[in-house]
């Protein structure tokens, strides 16, 4: 049986902000999301899901842009001390939007009473278990959606395999992700690379948040130390991540 190791207190948002914080990610995310929205425009959104938000800073950062008029906002996040940051950021950011923050796995939820127009998955599809990943992305197209509703989905293309591979946490390509969406029902409506350099020196403090994907395994420090070095780790790293829209074609 799987049981992943959460944490129950703040190391895991401290260690996902000095994650963030290590690289220019958030600068990146942000042009992002002007070009694409320059392109694309969401303009009919009023109701999303945000599935394992995390304290929602991309998440809030992508409703602000993307042009959506926001009167529904569900969060779906494991981890406690998250949760709380993400309704903290919820009453500041979206006064006056009814708003909900469920603590739990997405695939132990049992979806939304309503459909929504949008959902948000950021850097959490490789959490959902594979065995549950393609039926959970069926019931998103088939009964959580609204019929030509969008999911928006950041993941990792190209960035430090080799940290993971060696800390055995299971990995993701772009295309096994793509062929989940497509059979789930999805077309590809929209995509945007991003480029982001990070530094993973001295890691000591990014413990939590790979412990988060690593499931059932319990990592030590000493195995995260091993797991960068090398020369590839002696300079900054060079990520791709990518923001894709998918649309139901209900
Ligand atoms: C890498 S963080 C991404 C946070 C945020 N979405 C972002 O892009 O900054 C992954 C998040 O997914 C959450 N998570 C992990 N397993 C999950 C699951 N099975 N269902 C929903 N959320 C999950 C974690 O607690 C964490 O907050």
């Amino acid at each position: 049986m799987k049981t992943q190791i959460m944490a129950m207190d703040e190391s895991y948002v401290k260690s996902l902000a000095a994650f963030y914080e290590r690289g220019n990610y958030r600068e990146v995310f942000i042009n992002a999301l002007s070009k694409i929205f320059t392109d694309v425009k969401l303009g009919g959104v009023r109701s999303c899901l945000a599935v394992g938000a995390g304290e929602g800073w991309c998440e809030l950062e992508f409703l602000k842009h993307c042009g959506a008029n926001i009167s529904k906002f569900i969060g779906i996040e494991p981890d406690h001390a998250s949760a709380e940051h993400l309704k903290t950021s919820l009453r500041s950011s979206l006064p006056g939007v009814e708003s909900q923050v469920f603590e739990a796995k997405i695939q132990n939820w049992e979806g939304p009473r309503i459909p929504v127009d949008l959902i948000m998955m950021f850097q959490v599809i490789y959490h959902v278990p594979a065995g549950e990943r393609q039926e959970f992305l069926k019931k998103v197209h088939d009964n959580w959606l609204v019929s030509g509703g969008y999911v928006a989905v950041v993941t990792m293309k190209r960035g430090a395999r080799r940290v993971c591979e060696r800390l055995g946490i299971p990995m993701l390509s772009l295309e096994e992700i793509e062929a989940y969406f497509l059979k789930a029902g999805f077309a590809r409506h929209y995509e945007h690379e991003m480029d982001v350099m990070r530094d993973l020196r001295d890691p000591d403090d990014l413990l939590p948040f790979y412990q988060l994907s690593s499931e059932d395994r319990l990592i030590t420090l000493d195995d995260l130390r091993e797991a960068v070095k090398g020369p590839m780790f002696e300079e900054k790293i060079h990520e791709i991540h990518t923001i894709t829209l998918y649309k139901s074609r209900n």
